[in-house]
């Protein structure tokens, strides 16, 4: 993963299936359009790490999304399997310092991005307040706070929603990664997404790279509704001043 990829590099997809089955017949589908996947805790549950393995033999690139948080020698373990499976990027809880610095021992020297969760889209203040997080913090304070420690101890990136993603640009400077959920296009239902961003606005406010899952993979015409997001992130990518070259 780079800052100068091009656009169809920067789409990943959700494979949010219940069964390798369906994640197969998704990823046969796409090919040619999209070469990077995301693996959440419902697929890994089903027989998705396997699938992991398959894809990355044969050329893809995996984001492992399993959020990782526990006591240090546990997330360091499970982030050395990870890769040693050779994911291109997983996700770990960044609330502390003592977890981020077992995720960096555990990557060790591979190539795996370590990408932090800051605070989950789903919560609010009054859900923050209820953890015992108080004196006035808003979630966006706190996602900024937490992208600040994560960079800090090591981690390549976090994971941010698109309408948090210019301000988190603005504090972490150029090199740190970006990776953007919570996408729809500009004429798209929003799903169970509340606070959704148009490809292009996420991509020309410094997101980097995409994870999109229904309004491709419920599609009636999976890859051309990936090609409408390639394209789009290209546009968003000329907001920015890059030109967009093709996938590699
Ligand atoms: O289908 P949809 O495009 O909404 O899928 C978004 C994907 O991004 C899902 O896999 C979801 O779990 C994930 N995600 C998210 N919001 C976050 C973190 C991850 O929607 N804050």
């Amino acid at each position: 993963m780079d800052r100068d990829a091009g656009a169809a590099e920067r789409l990943i997809l959700a494979l949010d299936t219940p069964t390798v089955a369906d994640a197969r017949t998704l990823v046969g589908r796409l090919d040619g359009a999209v070469s990077f996947y995301k693996i959440g805790l419902e697929l890994a549950l089903a027989g998705g790490l396997d699938l992991a393995g398959e894809l990355i033999a044969a050329g893809r690139r995996v984001f492992l999304d399993l959020k990782f948080l526990d006591i240090g020698n546990t997330v360091e373990r499970a982030v050395a399997q990870a890769a040693d499976l050779g994911v291109t990027c997983l996700t770990v809880h960044g609330h502390d310092t003592k977890t981020l610095q077992a995720a960096v021992r555990g990557r060790g020297a591979s190539q795996t991005r370590l990408l932090a969760v800051t605070v989950l889209t789903s919560l609010d203040g009054a859900d923050l307040a209820e953890q015992g997080i108080r004196d006035g913090l808003t979630p966006g304070d706190l996602v900024t706070h937490r992208a600040g420690l994560a960079q800090a101890r090591g981690f390549d990136g976090v994971i941010a929603s698109g309408q948090e993603a210019g301000r988190l640009r603005a504090v972490v400077g150029g090199d740190f990664l970006i990776v953007t959920p919570g996408i729809r296009l500009a004429d798209a239902e929003s799903d169970d997404q509340v606070r959704v961003v148009t490809p292009e606005r996420a991509i020309a406010d410094g997101a980097d790279y995409l994870v999109v899952g229904r309004p491709i993979t419920a599609a009636a015409d999976p890859a051309a509704a990936a090609e409408r997001f390639i394209a789009a992130i290209g546009a968003g990518l000329a907001h920015r001043g890059l030109t967009s070259r093709a996938a590699s």
